[in-house]
């Protein structure tokens, strides 16, 4: 594993608690406003994930780099035949279980602490999933073409966008924290999905990301 990857497995393994209350809202009533007022495109990435993946009665979903499961629970619930959430921060997947159990999750719904590289399936997936993955990968290509290999669907991604105002803060922020991040540009992304073989179905600009379903 890269030393970069490393920084960000260990972030995500120090710092799970801190992530899930984005959707548990396990924190003060003014972080909670600043999430609302700031982060609403969190929600929506979820609304939208969820809408990209339907038909999903009887289909399978991997989500890479799935935190905490959030994105996870609604699809198995939904009637997925079988959604494997993986993530190589110990600590996340720990949390995923846990939530898993204290919800009462189907269990076709199961997680799996990897690397995405080194994650092997004898079967191929219907719906793929990177929700808030690529903010973390220096070349993300690499990565999309491993998502290639193991979808015979859709792949559903998000990507931050460079030309924001938050971008240059939230660098500073993580940086401070040794957690590396990066930003994207529309052709950056486009150029990497057709590398990799990916066709684009939907390129929609979300708050401060980009929202891509390619197939
Ligand atoms: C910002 S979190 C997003 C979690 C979840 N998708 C969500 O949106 O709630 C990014 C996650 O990707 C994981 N991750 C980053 N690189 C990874 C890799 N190469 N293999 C597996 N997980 C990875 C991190 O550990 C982290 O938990």
């Amino acid at each position: 594993m890269s030393k970069e990857s490393e920084l960000v497995q260990r972030h995500f393994h120090q710092h799970t608690a801190d992530f899930d209350s984005i959707y548990s809202g396990n924190k003060s009533a003014f972080r909670r406003f600043l999430d609302r007022r700031l982060r609403w495109d969190m929600q929506a990435r979820m609304e939208m994930t969820i809408a990209a993946c339907q038909p999903i009665e009887g289909k399978s979903v991997l989500d890479v780099g799935c935190g905490t499961g959030r994105f996870c629970f609604p699809l198995a619930e939904q009637g997925a035949v079988k959604v494997v959430g993986i993530d190589f921060a110990e600590a996340m997947i720990d949390e995923a279980n846990r939530l898993s159990s204290q919800k009462g999750i189907p269990e076709s719904c199961s997680f799996e602490c990897t690397d995405i590289l080194d994650y092997q399936s004898t079967k191929k997936f219907d719906y793929i999933l990177a929700i808030g993955l690529f903010d973390y990968l220096k070349d993300g290509r690499q990565i999309m073409q491993k998502m290639r290999q193991l979808t015979r669907g859709k792949a559903v991604m998000t990507f931050p966008r460079a030309d924001t105002w938050r971008a240059p803060i939230r660098k500073i922020r993580l940086g401070v924290l040794d957690c590396p991040v990066y930003f994207y540009n529309e052709k950056r992304i486009r150029d990497h999905l057709m590398i990799t073989g990916f066709a684009v179905s939907q390129f929609q600009r979300v708050g401060k990301l980009f929202f891509v379903v390619a197939e």
